[in-house]
């Protein structure tokens, strides 16, 4: 039997695409809020001994988790053979440690709520900081995929001569791969973020690579204040505007409307999350691993 891919509300095309590229078919459901805010759930597609797919970006999780619970739970009490968490974006993968006295590790209770009604996860580029795997916090079976050939094979089409920059060192893992696929040099600056809204990024050494096009890579751009001060610091060595690169366009409030203002060419992203910037399409990455 085939297997039925279901869109959560707001994932209505990525989960098309995907369906159609591994020949599921769409699963249809009833998902909306009752007049005191309460989620309705109803499924209305025949699940029984099938595999079911639940595509559900997880930016701003808190009012989707609810939904996502629901379905995955309904699809169970209907004989679905196993629920698949198609997850492009994961949340809650920043608060890996305990920051400040008296926090809670919330990425591994958000991991633990997940692990709890799904029977597995795929996502793309997770921010695994100081966790090395998904197993560490997660206890069902998870697949991480990269978007780095991606945005490899987009910079070497679309830009020349570029210069890669990670703002931090948590993004050198990426960055350097992103780099030696595109066959382009790389730099790393150093970021203390002192606030949510404030971060603080090294000012980047680019005195041998002055007529390159800068590229910033990130995983996440969410108030894309790292983005902005890196771009800043750019503005004062005289090259040329940079692209700014991020797999997940978080964009919280009115960051990325910030973010072009700041003297940036472009802004691109993958399609992780439905934003206007999304130009690179995870569509066949995510098909390709189901
Ligand atoms: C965290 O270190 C990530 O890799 C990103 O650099 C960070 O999430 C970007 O956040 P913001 O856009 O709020 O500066």
């Amino acid at each position: 039997m085939k297997p039925i891919v279901f869109a959560l509300p707001g994932n209505e095309v990525l989960a098309k695409s995907i369906a159609n590229a591994i020949q599921a078919d769409i699963g249809e459901t009833v998902i909306r809020q009752f007049p005191d805010g309460e989620t309705y759930v109803r499924v209305l597609s025949e699940v029984k001994n099938r595999k079911t797919i639940m595509v559900c970006t997880l930016a701003h999780p808190d009012e989707k988790l609810l939904p996502l619970y629901f379905l995955s739970k309904t699809l169970k009490s209907l004989g679905a053979d196993c629920t698949c968490l198609v997850a492009p974006y994961l949340a809650y993968m920043r608060q890996d440690k305990v920051f400040n006295e008296g926090e809670g590790v919330t990425s591994e209770y958000f991991a633990s709520l997940i692990s709890g009604f799904a029977d597995t996860l795929i996502t793309i580029d997770p921010h695994l900081h100081r966790r090395h795997s998904m197993s560490e916090i997660y206890s069902i079976p998870c697949k991480v995929i990269h978007a780095s050939s991606l945005i490899s094979a987009y910079i070497s089409e679309h830009i020349t001569n570029p210069l890669l920059i990670g703002p931090d060192a948590e993004s050198e893992q990426w960055v350097s791969e992103v780099a030696k696929n595109a066959n382009a040099p790389f730099i790393v600056l150093e970021k203390t973020r002192l606030g949510d809204r404030d971060v603080k990024v090294t000012v980047p050494q680019v005195e041998k690579f002055k007529n390159h096009t800068p590229v910033l890579v990130d995983d996440i751009i969410s108030t894309a204040r790292t983005m902005i001060e890196t771009v800043g610091h750019l503005k004062n060595t005289g090259m040329k505007a940079p692209i700014c690169i991020g797999v997940h366009a978080v964009f919280a409030g009115n960051a990325f409307e910030e973010l072009k203002k700041s003297g940036v060419d472009k802004v691109v992203t993958c399609n992780t999350i439905p934003h206007s910037s999304n130009e690179i399409d995870i569509t066949e990455l995510i098909a390709s691993n189901i």
